[in-house]
């Protein structure tokens, strides 16, 4: 049984294929650049754009199960090329946004219920994931700062977020692709426990083995900062994460102990499985 695997060297996706090729599944890793480093070893990579439908017919040939990133545009070309292939379940990385009452108002919501709700209409089966905020994210927050200087500077250092580890991601993906049950749910995900983002950065310290120094800067500072590195729909969004953090003890959740029966990494797990990237 073939299962595609869209994102297969992203964050999320590449653990998906190594979760899958641990269990003896077969699986059909895709980019947009097959070319390219980053992939497990030995797959056969094969092209495919999510936003290119004409590219998906022949990437989903034979295929049984899809892991699938979040692109609205194209999405109609994908249920069709998915419909007929024969697919039978879509395993869907979308986002907890979709679960917020703003969410008709809300950028991120949107674009990831685009998604849901064709999929739902579709004649697939499917499973949907929906997490809050990815400790991936520290990546792109501080990882430039830490490295050079050995500083993080931000605006809410006390505020409090619930990080969740990409492996916890993955891992949920691969029991719901591989074991029955997982039709027709969809998983709000957040992390295991709430850490202030001093906290956070405390931990990625102690996994390389040197003392970060945090700086509060002003809001509109911490936008133009994190402009550098994100699209502006992410910052506003990690901003209003944050802010919002400050006053509200964020979402954990024991959703990934509870369907894959392991617990949920720790973010002091996340810092030392990334000590190597904040070096
Ligand atoms: N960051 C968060 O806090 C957060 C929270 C909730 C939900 N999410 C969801 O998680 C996603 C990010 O996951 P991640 O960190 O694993 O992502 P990532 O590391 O940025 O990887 C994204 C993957 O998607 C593939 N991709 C991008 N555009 C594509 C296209 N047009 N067609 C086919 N494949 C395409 C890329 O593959 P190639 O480059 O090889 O083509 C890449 O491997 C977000 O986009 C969002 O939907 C994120």
């Amino acid at each position: 049984m073939v299962t595609v695997i869209f994102g297969a060297r992203g964050n999320v996706g590449r653990h998906v294929a190594a979760g899958m090729i641990s269990r003896g599944e077969q699986v059909r890793p895709t980019s947009r650049e097959p070319g390219t480093a980053g992939f497990p070893p030995g797959a056969q990579v094969v092209a495919a754009d999510l936003e290119q439908p004409e590219t998906l017919p022949a990437a989903l040939e034979g295929a049984e199960r899809v892991f699938l990133y979040a692109k609205p545009d194209g999405i109609d070309g994908f249920v069709a090329a998915a419909e007929s292939a024969g697919v039978q379940h879509v395993v869907l990385l979308s986002s907890g946004a979709v679960l917020r009452t703003d969410a008709a108002d809300n950028p991120i919501a949107r674009m990831h219920a685009v998604v849901e709700s064709a999929i739902e209409k579709s004649d697939l089966a499917w499973t949907f994931i929906r997490p809050g905020m990815f400790a991936t994210n520290a990546l792109w927050w501080w990882q430039q700062s830490i490295r050079a200087e050995g500083v993080v500077r931000m605006p809410y250092a006390d505020a409090r977020t619930a990080p969740i580890h990409e492996k916890d991601l993955a891992a949920l993906a691969v029991t719901a692709l591989t074991e029955p049950g997982h039709q027709g749910q969809a998983y709000p995900v957040w992390g295991p426990e709430s850490l202030t983002l001093r906290e956070q950065v405390q931990h990625i310290g102690a996994a390389i083995g040197r003392e970060i120094t945090v700086e509060v800067i002003p809001v509109e500072q911490a936008r133009a900062e994190l402009g550098k590195t994100m699209p502006s729909i992410g910052v506003d969004a990690v901003l209003a994460g944050w802010e919002a953090g400050r006053t509200t003890a964020p979402q954990v959740s024991t959703v990934i102990e509870e369907v894959t029966g392991r617990p949920a990494h720790t973010f002091a797990q996340w810092a030392r499985d990334h000590a190597t990237d904040f070096r």
